[in-house]
């Protein structure tokens, strides 16, 4: 079992390159099974959850070469019908982008799905839904979702709630549909645009993804070709409150700072000071700066993002003053709250809402990362708190974060990943 060791106080200074985006990536290459040809995906993250899709997509009978550079070739010409193997996919949640692309493809698809969940109940009605709303019958049964038809033939799905993923699955079972299919209230998300961009850049005929009316015209194939996923937004704003909460002055490359903006603003409310250029974000606040409290309410994009949630709860538990934070799309996303006071933040979790009272420094102590942002949120904790801070249960980081180790020693952090 590895943990990393932290040793905090060091204000991060310098420089740091953002991979691509994990949620982009997720749902692109589970959508090269629609392509007729070979599919070549740059700046794709080297994250155990990209390892662990390429081991799936092999697993059905595609061939999936990653190159050094961070591209993966992709031919799934050969593919035929198979069930997901439930080794595989059962240790995903983002496996369930296989049940569009298989649907798509085969007209048919049997995708065990994942058990319970680090932030709530994570439903798929409307999913299922939307594939329904294209002739499929689906059920969900011992933990399998199956889905089939004679044809897929375009319709309109309204979304009961913006979701991200069923916005992704159905425009993946729509693409080679026959006709036209409209989702509406449909979620907004740059890896929506990206998996759209995607698609049409192979062939599909996709309107409008980025706002909240997508509309795809079935074709009858898609091509092969060459595509470079978009920067992760979520590292990007990972970075960035890092950087304001050690109080140092990093300049963060390869983003994209539209997708910034809900994370930028709220920095700068507080006083931070964030600089915008072309492709990267400087972030920078001096050790005696003033910070003010404020209130965070996450949203889908372009809100404040679920997933910064816990990275901003950090900075502000060391923000002078009472901040509130409330989460607006999960149930259940403040596990790491009793991690973080165990540290020394005063904070009171009811419900959605945290209330959260500004300490003067945090203090180093064996913590676990309760779920993916969480662990990122606990490491931002260890790079502030007075003395050592031990994080363990990794795999949660490991799943989204390329090298976040590495990327916070080579600014100047005092992290070591240590095998027990
Ligand atoms: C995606 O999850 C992301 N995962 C999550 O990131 C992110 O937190 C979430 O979107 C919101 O931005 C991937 O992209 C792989 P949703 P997703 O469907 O698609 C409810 C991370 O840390 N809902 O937008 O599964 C649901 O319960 C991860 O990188 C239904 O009720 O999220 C939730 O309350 C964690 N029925 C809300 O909608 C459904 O059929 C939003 O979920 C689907 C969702």
């Amino acid at each position: 079992m590895d943990k990393l060791v932290i040793h905090g106080g060091n204000p991060l200074m310098g420089e740091v390159c953002i991979s691509g985006a994990k949620n982009a990536a997720v749902a692109v290459l589970p959508a090269t099974l629609l392509v007729d040809g070979t599919c070549r995906l740059e700046n794709i993250p080297k994250i155990k959850d990209v390892l662990l899709i390429c081991d799936i997509l092999r697993s059905l009978g595609a061939k999936v070469t990653l190159e050094d550079d961070g591209a993966v070739e992709i031919d799934a010409l050969a593919l035929t019908y198979k069930s997901a193997p439930y080794e595989l996919v059962g240790k995903m949640r983002a496996s369930y982008y296989l049940i569009g692309a298989m649907l798509g493809r085969f007209n048919k698809a049997e995708v065990a799905m994942p058990g319970g969940c680090d932030l709530g109940p994570r439903p798929i009605d409307q999913h299922q839904k939307g594939f329904e709303a294209l002739g499929a019958k689906t059920v969900v049964e011992n933990g399998v979702i199956y889905a089939e038809t004679e044809k897929l033939v375009g319709g309109n799905v309204y979304l009961d709630i913006v979701s991200v993923g069923a916005t992704m699955n159905i425009m993946l079972a729509a693409v080679l549909a026959q006709g036209n299919t409209v989702i509406e209230n449909a979620a907004k998300e740059p890896h929506i645009v990206d998996l759209a961009n995607f698609l049409n850049a192979m062939g599909a005929n996709i309107k409008g993804a980025g706002t909240d009316i997508i509309k795809i015209k079935g074709v009858s194939k898609l091509h092969g070709g060459v595509y470079s996923i978009i920067p992760d937004q979520i590292e990007a704003g990972t970075f960035m409150v890092a950087a304001a909460a050690t109080r140092g002055d990093v300049l963060i490359k390869n983003v994209i700072p539209k997708h910034l903006e809900s994370i930028s603003s709220k920095l700068i409310e507080m006083g931070v000071t964030v600089e915008e250029f072309d492709d990267s974000v400087r972030v920078s606040c001096g050790k005696d700066k003033k910070l003010n409290p404020i209130s965070v309410k996450t949203l889908p994009y372009p809100g404040f993002p679920t997933d910064m949630q816990p990275q901003m709860s950090v900075l502000l538990s060391v923000t002078k003053g009472t901040s509130m934070v409330s989460e607006n799309v999960w149930d259940s996303r403040f596990q790491y709250v009793d991690e973080l006071k165990r540290m020394g933040a005063d904070i009171k979790v009811e419900g959605r809402v945290a209330v959260i009272e500004g300490v003067d420094t945090l203090s180093g102590a064996p913590v676990r990362s309760t779920d993916l942002r969480a662990g990122a949120g606990m490491v931002i904790a260890a790079l502030i708190a007075k003395g050592t801070t031990e994080i363990y249960a990794l795999h949660h980081i490991d799943r989204g974060y390329e090298n976040m180790e590495g990327k916070f020693r080579a600014l100047g952090a005092d992290i070591e990943r240590v095998s027990e």
